[in-house]
């Protein structure tokens, strides 16, 4: 079956689903192609925070009310170490820009619903995904979905299928730069029953490791502890998983986590990526497809909706004026605002994990800094202008 189309965006995350609902704004007309099923595009527990420009946005597009009903605003976090908790006020630094915690299937949720209220195509289950003539002015996509073999036309394609997906290998490597890192160490993260031990995130950097303490509901708690990236999780009982919590947060006042049934819980491994250029004739990256970062800065995700936001402006700018300008200085563009997030995740990642090969010069460093950045004004605004999220123009 033949099928055409003005923008074939593969994969239904955050930004492949954002983008088809700019796009249509614009009246653009798109087809997100998904490999998995709804059900479990709408259960994988990924990200939590979301920034000030990402909230925006969302409001702008009638996304935001259950975001605004359901999620919790914070304005500040907590630096813990050395058994005592600094407060970052991210609003005060920041003329009074704030996150929020709500969580990215929920996003996901809300971003289906209405991509299936408007024209244009959201088809899950597809598979054998394949591009073909992404240089020439007619690039198509390939795959099956429902038994059915199609042959999708379209002007571009927008590759949003994430780090493990097939759009970026369709880049020829003779025109691609690849740059990377990858840690010493993974996140243990857990959902836990039980009430909220703090009102702002707790980032915690201590002899026996980085530990987040974040929250998803009054009712459930996320935490992460570093651990083994290959470490397998049925290593971990929950009481080795309390025990490291409580290790890892346990301060010279006594604060208290409140504990309860750990109901879910996962290893995941932590690396920085990024390609370039993101762009190869009519096929366009972002999101996970085009660049990772350690989730320490809490960056993904925003950085998607950042990318997508871009790709928007330049395909409303060539349709509507036939600019080709903005297309082609996409990647560029991107790249500027990736860059500094990555330089941002590395920083929140190597300032606060313990290194299995480090010795104590190193472990001075990283508390030199960590004082620092809370004793410093200025280094602390450095952190709360990043956390919350530079302007989408920056
Ligand atoms: P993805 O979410 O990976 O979506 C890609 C989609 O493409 C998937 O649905 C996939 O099934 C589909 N796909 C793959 N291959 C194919 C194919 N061949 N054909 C069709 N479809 C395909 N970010 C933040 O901003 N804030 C946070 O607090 C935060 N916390 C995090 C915590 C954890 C534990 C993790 C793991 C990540 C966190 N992130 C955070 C990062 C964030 O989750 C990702 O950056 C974000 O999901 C990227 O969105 P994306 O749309 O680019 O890619
Ligand atoms: C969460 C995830 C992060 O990566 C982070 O830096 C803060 C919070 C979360 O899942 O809530």
């Amino acid at each position: 079956m033949n099928m055409r189309t003005q923008v074939g965006i593969i994969g239904a995350g955050p930004a492949g689903l954002l983008l088809s609902l700019l796009l249509a704004r614009e009246g653009i007309e798109s087809c997100v192609l998904e490999s998995r099923s709804s059900e479990e595009v709408e259960t994988t527990i990924r990200a939590g925070v979301l920034e000030q420009g990402t909230v925006d946005l969302m409001m702008e597009l009638g996304l935001g009310e259950r975001m605004q009903r359901e999620g919790a605003v914070h304005h500040g976090i907590e630096l813990r170490f050395d058994g005592e908790g600094h407060r970052i006020p991210l609003s005060e630094l920041t003329n009074g820009r704030a996150i929020v915690l709500y969580p990215q299937h929920e996003v996901l949720k809300d971003f289906i619903a209405a991509c299936l209220k408007q024209e244009g195509h959201l088809l899950f289950n597809v598979k054998d995904v394949q591009l073909s003539d992404i240089s020439s002015h007619q690039p198509h996509i390939h795959f099956i979905h429902e038994n059915e073999l199609i042959d999708l036309r379209c002007d571009f394609i927008a590759g949003c299928d994430g780090f493990h997906g097939v759009s970026r290998s369709s880049i020829p490597d003779t025109v691609q730069r690849v740059f990377g890192r990858t840690y010493p160490f993974g996140w243990l993260g857990i959902l836990m029953q039980a009430p909220p031990s703090a009102n702002e995130l707790i980032y915690a950097y201590s002899e026996h490791g980085f530990a987040l303490v974040s929250t998803r509901s009054p009712e459930l708690q996320r935490m992460y502890i570093q651990c083994d990236p290959h470490d397998d999780i049925a290593n971990w009982s929950d009481a080795m998983i309390l025990e490291g919590l409580q290790l890892r947060l346990a301060t010279i006042d006594n604060w208290q986590l409140h504990i309860g049934p750990i109901i879910q819980k996962s290893i995941l491994a932590m690396r920085s990526f990024v390609i370039e250029p993101m762009q190869y004739g009519r096929l366009f990256l972002a999101g996970d497809a085009a660049h990772i970062v350690p989730p320490t800065g809490a960056k993904g995700l925003n950085l998607a909706v950042a990318d997508v936001r871009h790709l928007t402006h330049a395909l409303t700018q060539f349709y509507q004026k036939k600019r080709t300008d903005l297309l082609e200085a996409y990647s560029t563009t991107c790249l500027r605002r990736i860059w500094r997030a990555e330089h941002f995740s590395w920083w929140m990642t190597s300032t606060l994990h313990r290194f299995p090969d480090d010795d104590p010069f190193q472990q001075r460093l990283q508390r030199a800094q960590l004082e620092h950045t809370v004793r410093s004004r200025a280094a602390a605004t450095s952190l709360a202008e990043n956390y919350v999220g530079l302007p989408f123009d920056w």
